[in-house]
């Protein structure tokens, strides 16, 4: 349903006398297959939105090509965007409308009939149970009422592929579980799903397969499962005293280990075997040993094997 290779966009800004170009996107290869939940999981700046802008036809791309629903991106950027939805960051109501108000003139810009512009507006809001707000104004709902009018809004024309920046930043933990049931439910009709995120439990429990991108590349790419296969063994994380760091890693020397601020995290065949003498060596160094903790690798871990830095901190 898309397939992008070597896609680029660098921006060049003024500042002051100074021109300063970032490279925001550098060379992005994706699949998404038909009916996926597919996900962009990166820290701020990695590019996503970039990214997303490019393949909803907003702004151009430097170098490299797309397909989006068997329409080509830089040939037929009008087709393209008649077979897609795009749902920004920030999200595009106004405060003064209402919900119902939105989705008629956005059915509308689609070039349908009033009279079917308004049975459309009764179907999504219905979906997205909104029904019971339809006709109050946006800026007296919750974030998350909001967010789903925004979601309603990209979808009202069915398109085959919607792209939603960012659905669940900033909602409470009730509202992001209800928006993944939204997100199913478009996926169980059909859609491909493109999303962005930079929750890792998110794209660990909504998404059929995900890319990883940090610095405008993809860094990784597979589904979560297969990713965190990748990292064989276990993570045993032992906390420490912060002027205890050092010691600890010189004593856990012989282990593939990662260093941070108060604990060092080392990658092991079996936690349960390595944890005793894990604990014997840090003795042994007379290391002062806070918490140990065994876990099994996560997405977090997949990011740090690929960039040396853990997404959480970042
Ligand atoms: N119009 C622009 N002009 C100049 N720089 C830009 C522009 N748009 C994006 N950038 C830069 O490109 C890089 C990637 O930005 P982008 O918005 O794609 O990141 P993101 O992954 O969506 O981040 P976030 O998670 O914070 O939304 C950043 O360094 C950003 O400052
Ligand atoms: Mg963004």
């Amino acid at each position: 349903m898309i397939e992008t290779r070597g896609l680029r966009k660098s921006f060049t800004s003024r500042q002051g006398r100074d021109k300063k170009t970032v490279e925001a996107v550098r060379g992005v290869d994706l699949d998404v297959a038909e009916g996926e939940i597919f996900g962009f999981l990166g820290p701020n700046g990695a590019g996503k939105t970039t990214t997303l802008r490019m393949l909803a036809t907003l702004i151009e791309p430097d170098d490299g090509t797309a397909t989006i629903a068997g329409a080509d991106l830089r040939a037929d950027p009008g087709e393209v965007r008649r077979r897609i939805g795009y749902v920004a960051q920030g999200g595009s109501t106004w405060d003064d409308s209402t919900a119902r108000e939105e989705l008629v003139l956005e059915a509308r810009l689609y070039g349908v009939s009033k009279a079917e512009a308004q049975r459309q507006a009764v179907r999504v809001l219905e979906g997205f149970q909104l029904s019971e707000y339809a006709d109050r104004k946006c800026k007296t709902y919750s974030g998350g009422q909001r967010r789903r009018v925004d979601i309603a809004l990209g979808i009202i024309h069915e398109p085959k592929v919607v792209f939603l920046d960012e659905p669940t930043t900033g909602l409470d933990p009730q509202s992001r579980a209800h928006m993944w049931d939204e997100i199913r439910r478009l996926r169980a009709e059909g859609m491909t799903v493109f999303i962005t995120t930079h929750y890792l439990d998110e794209a660990d429990a909504l998404c059929d397969r995900i890319s990883i991108m940090d610095n405008g590349e993809i860094v990784a790419s597979g589904t979560p499962a297969d990713l965190k296969r990748e990292i064989s063994g276990d993570v045993v994380r032992v906390g420490l005293p912060v002027d205890a760091v050092t010691a600890a890693a010189e004593a856990l020397k012989n282990y593939k280990l990662e260093t941070y601020e108060d604990n060092v995290r080392l990658y092991v065949e079996d936690g349960a075997v390595s944890i005793p003498q894990i604990l014997r060596a840090l003795d042994a160094a007379d290391v002062p040993l806070g918490t140990i903790e065994l876990h099994r690798p996560s997405l977090d871990d997949v990011f740090l094997t690929k960039t040396g830095r853990s997404l959480r901190e970042s």
